[in-house]
C-alpha cells in the first residue's frame, strides 16, 4: 500500500471516536501531546476531525487551566498507571500532570491550511488554550524557564535529562504493582523497574496532596527546568499570539508571557557543556547531558553558534534524525527508551523550526532521514538513529501524522514504491 494511504488508514484505525489512541494496546487512552500530531494529520484529509481532536483534549481540562496528560475515556486493564493509581476524581477520569504543550502550535499550522473553514473552531478552543498557557506561566514558569514535577510531562519520558532529579526520589515504599508496558514490547526497550517505582512514587505524592499544584513544585520529590518544554512553550505563545490577532483578541497578557520566558533562557544554558541543558531547580544543578530537549531551540528560534556546533557533532555520530541523547556519552543506548533513539515527531517539531528560521537545507536533510526511517520500516513509534531499527510500537498514531503532514512531502517516487 501506498505510504499516504497506509499513514489515514493508522489514523483512521487508531481513532475512537472524537480522539485517537497513540496506538492500539501500549496507549489505550488519549495522550495529550500525541492528540495534537493526531489533529494536524487528520487535517491533511479530514479538517474538521481535526478539530475534534483538539475539542476532546480539551474538554478534559481541569478547572486550574492544565491539560491532563492522559484522559482515561474507557476502562482498559492493559495499561498501568491507570485512573485508580492516579485517583483525580476528573471526569472523565484523568491523570494529574501535563504534557509539552505543542497545541497551540500545531493548532495554528492546522488553521492555516484553511483560515476561513477553522475561524469557528479556531474562536472556541481559543480560550482554552490561553487559560492552559497562563496555567504554566503561573504555575509552572515561576523560576524562570518551564518546570516539570514528573519526567512524564516532558514527553521524552526517561532521557537522561532527568537522571540527577531522579536520584534524589524514594522509590522504596510504592508497594507492589505489575507493570504493563513491559508486556507490549521488548522490556530491555523500557525503563528499569528502580525507574518505574520512582515513576510511582511521584504519582502517590501527587494523589497524597490532592494534586495540589502549589504543594506540588513546593514540596514534591521532582522538580526539574526542562529545555524542551521551555522551547514548545514559547514558541507555543508566539504561535497563540498570531491565532489570538487573528481573531482580534487582545494578546498582551501572552506577549509578556513570551518575553519573560525568553529572558529565562541563559538559566538554561550550561556554559560547560555549551549547550542549553535541564537543571534540578531544588538545588540548581545542571543535568550535564546534550539532549534533543535542548535542540528544540530551534523551533523557538533560540539556536546559537555553540549550539550549531552540538547539533553538527550529534547529527553526524549517526545515520537518522537527532537521537534524543548524545551518541558520544556513555549514557547512550541507541534503543533504549529516550535514551538514545530518534523520534519522528521530535524531529518534525524542530523541522518547523528550521523551515521558519530560514535552514532549509537543514530540513530538508532532517526530513530525508526520517523519512527513509519510515520508507524502510513503517510507522513505527520511534527508531534506532545508527541501523534504523523500529522499535517501540507499530502504527502509530504521530508518526503516520508526521509522514502526512511533513516527512512524506516532495516523496512522489517513494510514496509509490511503497
Ligand atoms: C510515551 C512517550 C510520550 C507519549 C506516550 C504516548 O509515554 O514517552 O511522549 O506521549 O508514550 O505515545
Amino acid at each position: 500500500m501506498n505510504l499516504d494511504n497506509k499513514a489515514r488508514e493508522i489514523l483512521r484505525q487508531n481513532d475512537k471516536g472524537g480522539y485517537t489512541l497513540p496506538t492500539h494496546g501500549l496507549y489505550p487512552y488519549q495522550w495529550n501531546w500525541d492528540s495534537a500530531f493526531a489533529a494536524w494529520g487528520f487535517a491533511t484529509f479530514d479538517l474538521p476531525r481535526a478539530w475534534d481532536e483538539f475539542d476532546t483534549l480539551f474538554a478534559s481540562q481541569w478547572d486550574t487551566g492544565m491539560v491532563p496528560h492522559i484522559i482515561f475515556h474507557e476502562p482498559d486493564p492493559g495499561y498501568f498507571p491507570g485512573p485508580d493509581v492516579w485517583a483525580t476524581g476528573q471526569s472523565p477520569e484523568t491523570s494529574g500532570i501535563t504534557q509539552p504543550p505543542v497545541a497551540a502550535t500545531l493548532a495554528r499550522q492546522v488553521w492555516e491550511m484553511d483560515k476561513t473553514a477553522g475561524q469557528n473552531r479556531l474562536a472556541k478552543l481559543y480560550p482554552k488554550m490561553v487559560a492552559w498557557h497562563r496555567w504554566w506561566h503561573h504555575v509552572r514558569c515561576i523560576h524562570g524557564p518551564a518546570a516539570i514535577t514528573h519526567p512524564w510531562e516532558s514527553g521524552r519520558d526517561n532521557c537522561p535529562d532527568w537522571d540527577i532529579g531522579m536520584a534524589g526520589v524514594d522509590g522504596s515504599g510504592v508497594g507492589d504493582y505489575t507493570r504493563r508496558d513491559t508486556g507490549h514490547v521488548d522490556p530491555s526497550m523500557r525503563p528499569t523497574k528502580a525507574e518505574y517505582d520512582r515513576y510511582i512514587a511521584m504519582v502517590q505524592f501527587g494523589v497524597s496532596v490532592g494534586w495540589d499544584q502549589s504543594r506540588i513544585v513546593a514540596d514534591g520529590p521532582f522538580l526539574m527546568a526542562d529545555p524542551g518544554i521551555t522551547f514548545i512553550l514559547l514558541r507555543a505563545h508566539e504561535d497563540l499570539i498570531v491565532l489570538g490577532d487573528a481573531l482580534g483578541e487582545d494578546t498582551t497578557e501572552i506577549a509578556g508571557w513570551a518575553r519573560s520566558l525568553r529572558a529565562a533562557l541563559p538559566q538554561i544554558w550550561n556554559p560547560d557543556l555549551k549547550a542549553y541543558d535541564a537543571r534540578n531547580l531544588r538545588d540548581g544543578q545542571f543535568a550535564g547531558v546534550l539532549g534533543s530537549g535542548a535542540f528544540l531551540a530551534y523551533l523557538a528560534d533560540a539556536g546559537n553558534p555553540d549550539l550549531n556546533a552540538q547539533l553538527a557533532r550529534v547529527w553526524d555520530a549517526v545515520q537518522y534524525g537527532i537521537p534524543s541523547a548524545d551518541p558520544q556519552s556513555p549514557m547512550f543506548d541507541p534503543r533504549k527508551y529516550w535514551r538514545g533513539p530518534t523520534w519522528p515527531v521530535v524531529n518534525a517539531l524542530m523541522a518547523i523550526g528550521l523551515r521558519d528560521s530560514g535552514r532549509s537545507d537543514l530540513e530538508a536533510r532532517l526530513r530525508r532521514e526520517t523519512a527513509q526511517l519510515i520508507q524502510k520500516h513503517g510507522f513505527f513509534e520511534y527508531f534506532d538513529p545508527i541501523d534504523s531499527t523500529p522499535c517501540g510500537g507499530d502504527d502509530f498514531t504521530w508518526t503516520a501524522a508526521i509522514w502526512l503532514t511533513w516527512a512524506g512531502n516532495d516523496l512522489e517516487q517513494a510514496k509509490g514504491a511503497a
